[in-house]
């Protein structure tokens, strides 16, 4: 297996180089960790776009869509749902299709189109991802980071799984690989503490107590049993 990391999504590599590689999109906080919720709780479908007016269009010209996302970590006015996996619960997505603009999620999920899948990155199905990638030749993951910049918990989670599939014999593909697998936290309690400490964690602390709750829970490691690609398949 080769492994590769972009550590923003601008540096992910041009449509047709795509083809060939499975795609794993990392958005820790929250974007990534939010729809694998959504996702174990029946959600039908995700459609990652960049812009909140496509997700409008795009549940408006469908009866099962919900308009979901956020700008700045809170729910955009008219939209169905924001960017909390708390808000991700059955009862609202079972069955429905999610039309999903977040500010940096949704960019990772775009950089990886046309890959032979995409997957979602996150430590709360890290370990179930980890299985799903058992047979992949080539694995490309692009971090979100934030507004074009590297975040550290994306990077954090990157090296986690970088770390594991090259004890198991995966070649680090580039530099970013290497280097992440090279600084990955190592347990989860280390993984706890390098989100929470993350400049992204302390913005959304800022906004309140659900939010503080959001963040505690994006960084438990394996609180999900399974990982989950955009075509609702599971591992
Ligand atoms: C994003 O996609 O930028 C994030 O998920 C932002 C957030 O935490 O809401």
């Amino acid at each position: 297996m080769r492994v590769r990391v972009h550590l923003v999504p601008g540096d992910a590599p041009e449509r047709a180089e795509r083809r060939g590689w499975l795609g794993i999109a990392i958005d820790v906080l929250r974007a990534t960790t939010t729809l694998s919720v959504a996702l174990a709780n029946g959600a039908h479908r995700v459609v990652p776009v960049a812009e909140p007016s496509a997700a409008l269009a795009l549940r408006a010209a469908d009866a099962q869509a919900l308009a979901c996302g956020e700008r700045g970590g809170r729910m955009l006015p008219g939209f169905d749902l924001g960017n909390s996996p708390f808000e991700y619960a059955a009862d609202r997505v079972a069955g429905r299709t999610l039309a999903f603009a977040s500010t940096n999620g949704s960019q990772a999920l775009i950089a990886l189109e046309g890959s032979e899948a995409r997957w979602l990155g996150a430590f709360v199905s890290a370990t179930a991802l980890l299985r799903a990638l058992e047979h992949a030749p080539r694995v490309r993951m692009v971090c979100a980071g934030r507004l074009g910049a590297f975040a550290l918990e994306d990077a954090a989670c990157a090296g986690w799984l970088c770390a594991r599939l090259a004890a198991h014999g995966a070649t680090l593909d580039n530099a970013a690989a290497r280097l992440v697998a090279d600084l990955a936290p190592r347990d989860a309690g280390e993984i706890r503490r390098v989100v929470e400490s993350s400049a992204h964690a302390r913005d959304l602390v800022a906004l309140g107590p659900e939010y503080a709750r959001d963040v505690a829970f994006c960084a438990t490691l394996d609180a999900l049993d399974h990982a989950f690609t955009l075509d609702a398949t599971r591992a």
